[in-house]
């Protein structure tokens, strides 16, 4: 049943274990899982991930080549030591998006540290879900692919996701965890479908990932700090985008995140900040947005705190406070004349904002220049401001 690469990388294991603390292996087919795309391999996962979860020295949960069906699972912490979760194949989530879609999540880490998910592709076949929501039927609410909730030191490394039934990657009341050489894929028009969703968490790290869906490519909630994205390639979708905020009276802070050297292609927005237009004490503060390059981006530069779908705060506006916000370096094309739009609190104007050597340039057959819009907006502009700034 084993294939060669495999025995050679047992071998390897063990010849390696002779210097260094047993690695312990546990291949998730040895505890009855089966790679044909139709068997029910959730309790096999889940034997292999209680064993590996309870190893003394440091262990792996491997997954070979093939299909796996999986149902709802939820990998729970804490360990014993170290855990790395090397997937070469493929889980496949069931046809009948009932199955788990009313759990809110398909594969769940759950209070897990120390751990390394690496290589893999997982697939949730959203398509029927989506569907039944466009035909505005009795629908589950959704699960979210892959979640990791209070996690801490981790590392994602080469993962596939495509089709998640709602978003692709979520982290909730985690820290320090590196998301590196991801590949996030669904079609633009499938609903709320981001790539990767960052909450309460703080030092996360994403890079060097791409990311095609029918929502944000990276949405970031409240309870964000030291935020780190970069190398990220994000289109189709919604853009990069922090909100919405401020949807409750009470709710922590966006604090200290930095998107740099990524690119935006046919995107609805480029980097956007957004809240809700009603009260509260939140904020939304030291954020740098630089070396971003725009192609056919509607709202390449946009800071929205009217966001009240079905009309549902009137007369409202926002608490969310928005400052120390510095564009750096971003230049490119716009898909509307309006390139830059901060469109403010008017009980809490947004201030500290700074734009540095923007050239945006309206991509439009009749080459009318892009224009700045500002309402509540106060901040600066140095070196080469394209649109004009409208402080
Ligand atoms: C995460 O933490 C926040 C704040 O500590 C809390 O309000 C929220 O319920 C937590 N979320 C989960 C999923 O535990
Ligand atoms: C801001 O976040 C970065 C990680 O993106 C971190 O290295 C840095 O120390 C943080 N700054 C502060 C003042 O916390």
């Amino acid at each position: 049943m084993a294939n060669p690469i495999c025995i050679s990388g047992i071998l390897f294991l063990s010849i390696f274990s002779l210097y260094s603390p047993l690695i312990a292996a546990y291949n998730v087919v040895n505890f009855g899982a089966r790679g044909d795309g139709r068997t029910d391999s959730t309790a096999a996962f889940l034997r292999a991930w209680m064993s590996a979860c309870s190893s003394a020295s440091p262990a792996t949960v491997y997954v070979p080549r093939g299909n796996f069906l999986i149902r709802a699972v939820s990998f729970s912490g804490p360990c014993r030591s170290r855990i790395q979760f090397q997937i070469d194949g493929t889980l496949v989530a069931p046809d009948n998006y009932y199955v788990i879609g009313n759990s809110g999540f398909w594969i769940l880490f759950y209070k897990v540290s120390r751990l390394t998910i690496s290589g893999g592709t997982i697939d949730a076949r959203g398509n029927g879900f989506w569907s039944c929501r466009k035909n505005g039927n009795n629908c589950p609410a959704g699960a979210r692919s892959m979640m990791l909730m209070w996690c801490n030191d981790v590392l994602v490394s080469g993962l596939t996701s495509y089709n998640s039934q709602t978003i692709h990657i979520g982290i909730d009341n985690s820290s320090n965890m590196k998301l590196q050489n991801l590949k996030i894929t669904a079609p633009s028009g499938s609903p709320n479908t981001d790539g990767i969703h960052v909450e309460s968490s703080t030092g996360v790290t994403i890079v060097g990932s791409t990311i095609k869906t029918g929502d944000d490519c990276i949405s970031i909630g409240p309870g964000t700090m030291n935020l780190w994205i970069s190398n990220i390639g994000c289109g189709p979708g919604h853009g990069i985008s922090i909100g919405s905020l401020g949807n409750s009276y009470h709710e922590a802070g966006v604090q200290n995140v930095t998107v740099t050297d990524s690119v935006f292609t046919n995107t609805e927005n480029g980097v956007r900040i957004k809240s809700w237009a009603k009260p509260g004490g939140s904020y939304a503060r030291s954020l740098l947005f630089k070396n971003l390059i725009m192609t056919s981006v509607a709202y390449p530069i946009i800071i929205d705190q009217k966001y009240c779908p079905d009309n549902s705060c009137p007369h409202q506006s926002s608490g969310v406070k928005v400052s120390q916000v510095i564009y750096r370096n971003i230049k490119g094309t716009s898909a509307t004349q309006q390139a830059v739009k901060f469109d403010c609190s008017s009980s809490n104007p947004c201030s500290g904002i700074i734009l540095q050597d923007i050239k945006l340039t309206y991509l439009n057959r009749f080459y009318k220049p892009t224009v700045a819009y500002c309402s509540n907006a106060i901040g600066r502009q140095s070196g080469a401001v394209f649109p004009k700034s409208c402080f």
